[in-house]
């Protein structure tokens, strides 16, 4: 790669607070080609967090910005603002972090902060999306990428994956089969992002990609 499109390359930090599948998901499209970004950094809310393991690993810059040391959310919102800054990156990228933001945070960050969610938005914001979606009874479920907005899991839809909600489904099964669509539309959005496909104007998403009957923006399997 040239020197050239190193520098034009974006850069991106990417939230965590424990697993970190969606992140691996990032790590592996970077590492194949897939994903043309740059891994700023991986902060994580708490020190125990697996996916900071991984994300040694693979080599990227990790820090710790521990929630509990902060008296307040703003308190912490800052430091974490601050930690943030510091790598610069072009896109703040939330993979499981699972701490409600300030309105502070989110507006210093406004069209530049991405975040995936485990149910078709706007059902289901917060936490136990898939037993909610079950006891609903719904018959297509899936998760969401959108811009973060001061509301929670409300801000502008990117991109979303359907899967069907079989019957005989339990809590475990409908959430893997839902994790593997996160692991395909995150990487693709970040990816949009990057190559300047995607931006927030007027909060709206802006998208300039082929939306063909093939139905690109609703079961997307690959990159
Ligand atoms: C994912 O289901 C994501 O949609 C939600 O939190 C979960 C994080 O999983 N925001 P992981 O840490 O990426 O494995």
């Amino acid at each position: 790669m040239s020197l050239e499109k190193k520098s034009a390359e974006k850069s991106i930090v990417i939230l965590i607070s424990g697993r970190g599948s969606n992140m691996a998901s990032l790590l592996s499209a970077v590492a194949s080609g897939k994903l043309p970004v740059r891994i700023a950094g991986v902060i994580s809310n708490r020190p125990d967090a697996q996916g900071l393991v991984m994300a040694a690993a693979h080599g990227v810059p990790t820090c710790v910005v521990d929630h509990q040391q902060f008296a307040d959310r703003e308190a912490f919102d800052t430091a974490m603002a601050a930690a943030i800054d510091q790598l610069a990156p072009d896109l703040v990228v939330l993979a499981g972090f699972m701490r409600i933001l300030t309105d502070g945070f989110v507006q210093h960050f406004a069209g530049r902060l991405m975040n995936i969610h485990p149910s078709l938005l706007p059902s289901f914001p917060g936490l136990h999306t898939h037993r909610r979606a079950l006891e609903a009874g719904v018959r297509i479920h899936g998760c969401t990428v959108h811009f973060v907005t001061p509301t929670l899991d409300h801000g502008p839809v990117i991109v979303q994956a359907a899967v069907p909600v079989l019957d005989g489904d339990d809590e475990a099964g409908l959430a893997a089969r839902v994790l593997a669509q996160e692991h395909q539309v995150y990487p693709m959005a970040v990816r949009w992002f990057a190559e300047g496909r995607l931006r927030l104007a007027d909060g709206r998403v802006v998208l300039d990609v082929a939306q063909d009957a093939a139905g690109l923006l609703i079961a997307p399997v690959a990159l």
